[in-house]
């Protein structure tokens, strides 16, 4: 008689390491008062931003990605060549094809490394994150990099204020992997909601609309927002996802040790922490020196914290993000 198989057993993912990169290059918000019709003042009370970071012309984001990732592999002394697979989450990719997957395995010298590029805008990194967390469960890949990237500024319009004055470029990194005794990723949630493509979307350069001399001068290449609709949509959808994913993981709101929400504006933020009914002390935020760097926010962030040894083992951290598609989704894990 056949025996039945034993129930598969799923191993835990932890986040071994961490990599953030950030231009050089700062634009503050007087910067942008000297190119467009805005202030300082309207920048800061509207969206928290004052300054973002960004790329010069030839630096890429499969370049900031390798940084990132670079840094990650360099705390942890992990060889590049035993990275099992890489994804990188941008909506801003070097090219179509190849992916930005690619360009960055060849240049981190990953050669082992299966490469992908996965898009939900900007909650992109987590939506990569659970993906490559199920890799790792289920035995198949022991070393796992995720990349969150984006040069937005190569699809920004400069000469439109509702959108200008909110993104950022950057990226961060992280290597996720299965450590004995740790729980690592406890649960995510994750959606979507097809029904809102229009607004929040990058018209041209697709086969929808494929680059014409029309479609440039009207400047459909660039990104596109309404920004009132997207901004009472993201507190909703972000609120609704971290309750679902704190109840798959068991949790109470009282028992994250750090939140770091998606940066897209302080006002989302705050309105995220007064529904959850948790204080703006266990938010992590740097959209002020950064602004929206879509799917590159959260490994920055991420990074940051536990650059100044905020991160200590056992915390419990709540992701939270919400973009373009719509799409959200969150993670809670323990550090
Ligand atoms: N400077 C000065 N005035 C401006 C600027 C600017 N940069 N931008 C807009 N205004 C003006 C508008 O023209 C409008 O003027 P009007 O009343 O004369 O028409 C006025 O300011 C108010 O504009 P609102 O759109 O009502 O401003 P609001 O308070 O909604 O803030 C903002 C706008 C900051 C965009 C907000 O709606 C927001 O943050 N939305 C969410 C954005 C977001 O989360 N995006 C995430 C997506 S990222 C991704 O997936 C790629």
């Amino acid at each position: 008689m056949m025996s039945q198989p034993a129930e598969a057993v799923r191993r835990s993912a932890s986040i071994v390491a961490t990599g953030a990169y950030l231009p050089s290059r700062v634009m503050t918000n007087a910067d942008l008062e000297k190119i467009i019709d805005t202030s300082d003042e309207w920048i800061l009370t509207r969206t928290g931003i004052r300054e973002r970071r960004i790329a010069d012309e030839g630096e890429l984001t499969s370049d900031m990605g390798a940084r990132a990732a670079e840094q990650a592999l360099q705390q942890s002394g992990i060889d590049p060549k035993s990275i099992d697979l890489i994804i990188v989450a941008t909506c801003t990719p070097d090219t179509v094809f190849p992916s930005t997957a690619c360009h960055i395995q060849h240049k981190i010298g990953a050669t082992r490394a299966a490469a992908f590029d996965l898009q939900a805008a900007c909650s992109g990194f987590l939506y990569a994150l659970v993906t490559a967390e199920q890799f790792v469960a289920a035995g198949a890949y022991q070393t796992v990099l995720v990349i969150g990237a984006e040069k937005l500024s190569s699809i920004i319009n400069w000469q439109d204020r509702n959108t200008c004055v909110l993104f950022g470029d950057g990226a961060g990194a992280v290597i996720l992997q299965h450590r004995p005794g740790a729980r690592g990723l406890l649960a995510y949630d994750l959606g979507a909601d097809g029904a809102q493509t229009e607004i929040l979307s990058l018209p041209a350069g697709g086969c929808r609309m494929p680059i014409t001399h029309q479609v440039l001068d009207e400047r459909l290449h660039f990104l596109q927002m309404s920004g009132k609709e997207v901004y009472r949509y993201a507190v909703s959808a972000m609120n609704r996802s971290a309750e679902n994913c704190l109840e798959k993981a068991g949790c109470k709101p009282e028992d994250l040790r750090w939140i770091v929400p998606h940066q897209a504006n302080f006002r989302i933020i705050e309105a995220v922490a007064q529904r959850l009914n948790v204080s703006m002390e266990h938010f992590i935020i740097n959209l002020d020196r950064y602004g929206n760097t879509s799917s590159a926010c959260l490994p920055i962030a991420l990074h940051e914290t536990s650059m100044a040894g905020n991160l200590k083992q056992g915390d419990l951290i709540l992701m939270v993000a919400f973009g373009g598609g719509l799409t959200w989704a969150s993670t809670v894990l323990e550090w």
